[in-house]
């Protein structure tokens, strides 16, 4: 069952995922040579909850951190440490927010200092990659769609999507039903109604669509090593298009 909002939760969503884009901006100044990824966690923990919220990672699963910092190779769930970006890195920051029960979810990848021509290009495809999967979304449409069209832009790139890992419906749980793949055929899967709240969220790599799992039992990775770049938004579904939620 895909759960259609009503507008008290659509107005909780909507305050949730200004929460989630106002702590990425916050953010964007620290990001630079030396900070580590723990000091990150810690200044997003402290906005967060300075906005009336809760960090909706933060015992998600056992989840460590109440963000998630993936810096290069790795793909998502990266667990904030002592690791202190360096100039030339990528990081993917995941951020989540709960505002009185509801959630929103939205990550992007950043650069740190100068980066590599090629990198650039990694990150700006995989973010054109999530707008061509919004731009199909309206009532009506089908999930597979969303995979069809973000599975586009990696191919006329080259890029290695992860199909391991989706996006999902966001409510009062931060994973809700649809699973949103960044694969698919136009036409199929479950058919969005006005009122469906969802995160869409290509994972794209450099190289290939391999992953693994580290020892930490969170931190994905690509099996070349080579880097990857993640932007989602959490969007409401409307009769004519979406409203991004988590706007930054
Ligand atoms: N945005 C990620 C997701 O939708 C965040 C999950 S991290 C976790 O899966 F710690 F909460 F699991
Ligand atoms: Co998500």
């Amino acid at each position: 069952m895909i759960s259609i909002k009503t507008p008290r939760e659509i107005e909780l969503l909507r305050v949730a995922g200004e929460i989630v884009g106002d702590t990425h901006k916050y953010l964007i100044p620290f990001i630079k040579p030396g900070i580590t990824t723990k000091e990150l966690d810690d200044l997003a923990h402290k906005y967060i909850i300075s906005r009336g919220a809760t960090p909706s990672f933060k015992g998600y699963e056992g989840y460590p951190g109440s963000i998630c910092t993936s810096v290069n190779e790795e793909v998502v769930h990266g667990i904030p440490g002592h690791r202190k970006l360096r100039d030339g890195d990528i990081i993917s920051i995941d951020i989540g927010a709960c505002y009185k029960g509801y959630h929103g979810d939205s990550a992007w990848t950043y650069t740190v200092g100068q980066v590599d021509k090629e990198i650039l290009e990694l990150m700006q495809h995989t973010e054109e990659s999530l707008f061509a999967g919004l731009s199909v979304v309206k009532e009506g449409a089908h999930i597979g769609d969303i995979g069809y069209a973000v599975s586009e832009v990696a191919k006329k790139y080259h890029l290695g999507v992860v199909k391991e890992l989706v996006g999902h419906g966001v409510g009062s749980h931060l994973h809700e039903m649809p699973d949103v793949p960044n694969y698919g055929k136009q036409g199929t899967g479950p058919v969005l109604k006005a009122g469906m709240v969802i995160a869409v969220e290509p994972m794209l790599n450099l190289g290939t669509p391999n992953i693994y799992i580290l020892d930490d039992d969170w931190t994905i990775i690509t099996a070349d090593d080579k880097p990857s770049a993640h932007f989602e938004h959490t969007i409401l579904v409307t009769k004519d298009g979406y409203e991004i939620l988590t706007k930054r």
